[in-house]
């Protein structure tokens, strides 16, 4: 019988459904581990809206104060899925009370409180990882895979972007509870924590860290209504950004990020060119990786497309859905990130990206929002 990890989980919208879906799935799909996931506990502020959740998908407790979730002795492991100012205050408390912690991403508003989130952590020796799911998206595994077995070989260029275009109209307000990404004093940033903070992340992953950046942002729409408080108010996110920066590898980077990109809605793509190859991958397409291999005989060579779905065991994570050719969608990235976790419980390794890991996406994301305000190379 397995042991089994009750979760207390914070915060029930668009991530409190994936990871639940996630959690969800795992004990069918990944019967062999030795931890599985329990729905213990949901928390939210509204306790009508939270007991509806909580009825639908499965949780058999609620609270509507995170710190209560905290105190409970029936939660092993404490889900973080609310706007990134809240992350910082409950993970801390969760730390101190011994719980593994699960935290959405970017970590944190800024480097020093991610620091001092990794040193609770790392002071209570309590599992813990960060959200940066498209790191298990099968076809970005095996980019991870084929560049770790050294078939691009010498890398030179990374090049990523992440478009969107839902915030042009500029009477859409800032802030309160659905548009709190406009809103710095709950995101942090804008473009640039929520959308290149997982370019950066898996950028870091395949091609290693990144030494200094130099940036530019734009906020096209200068002030916005605020929800909360009716008036119209300044807007302190950043609505764009571009920035070039070198890896610690010697290769060169370049990274866009906009909600100004009409016609993109999520259009996260990357590209890594290296002396004996290159991969491209585009979340639109997410099963297919694209492939120009060198060593290919010659008359051959050419842009070949992986369809990333292979049953046999070859391709990450597959062997655990459908036959081949039968392709799996965004919501399994989460599904095969808590199987990983799990996984790590059993193995007692870490699983990544831990907050320490995160921590250094942070570090980029900080140093890039500086650049853009200094007009300078920083360093990371
Ligand atoms: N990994 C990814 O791809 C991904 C995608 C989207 C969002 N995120 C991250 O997930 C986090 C949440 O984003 P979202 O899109 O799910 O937001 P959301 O607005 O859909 O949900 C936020 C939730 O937080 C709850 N909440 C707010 N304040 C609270 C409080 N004081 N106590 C308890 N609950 C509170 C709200 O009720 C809501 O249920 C953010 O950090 C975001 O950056 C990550």
């Amino acid at each position: 019988m397995a042991t089994p990890v009750r979760i207390g989980m914070i915060g029930y919208g668009f991530m409190g459904r994936a990871h639940t879906n996630g959690y969800k799935r795992v004990p069918d799909f990944f019967p062999e581990l030795g931890h599985q996931p329990v729905l213990q506990v949901a928390c939210a502020r509204n306790e009508e809206n939270i007991a509806k959740f909580a009825k639908q998908w499965g949780y058999a407790n609620i609270e509507t104060d995170w710190r209560k979730l905290i105190e409970r002795d029936d939660v092993d492991a404490v889900d973080i899925c609310v706007p990134n100012n809240l992350h910082r205050e409950i993970a801390i408390a969760a730390a101190e009370a011994g719980k593994m912690i699960l935290c959405e991403k970017p970590i944190s508003m800024n480097t020093a409180e991610g620091e001092e989130m990794c040193q609770a952590v790392e002071k209570a020796g309590v599992a813990n990882t960060v959200w940066y799911n498209y790191r298990r998206v099968p076809a970005v595994t095996m980019a991870k895979q084929l560049i770790d077995e050294g078939r691009l070989g010498r890398i030179f260029h990374y090049r990523a972007n992440f478009l969107q275009d839902w915030t042009i109209s500029e009477d859409l307000p800032q802030g309160g509870a659905a548009l709190w990404r406009l809103d710095a004093a709950a995101a942090g940033s804008g473009v640039t924590g929520d959308l290149l903070a997982h370019c950066i992340d898996t950028a870091i992953w395949l091609n290693g860290t990144v030494s200094d950046v130099t940036a530019m942002t734009e906020t096209f729409i200068k002030e916005r209504m605020h929800t909360l408080t009716g008036k119209k108010q300044k807007v302190e996110i950043d609505d764009a950004c571009a920035f070039l920066c070198h890896f610690s590898n010697g290769s060169l980077g370049l990274f866009e990020s906009t909600r100004y990109a009409r016609g993109h809605k999520a259009l996260y793509t990357f590209e890594i060119n290296g002396e004996k190859g290159s991969l491209k991958w585009d979340l639109h397409d997410l099963h297919r990786l694209e492939m120009f291999d060198y060593e290919d005989e010659s008359r051959l060579r050419g842009w070949k497309s992986i369809h990333v779905t292979d049953h046999s065991g070859e391709h990450p994570y597959m062997d655990k859905w459908w036959v081949p050719g039968l392709q799996i969608g965004y919501e399994h990235s989460f599904v095969h990130h808590v199987a990983d976790f799990m996984k790590s419980l059993d193995e007692g390794t870490p699983c990544g990206p831990t907050f320490r890991d995160a921590l250094e996406t942070q570090k980029v994301c900080d140093a890039v929002l500086a650049s853009a305000k200094n007009g300078s190379w920083e360093q990371v």
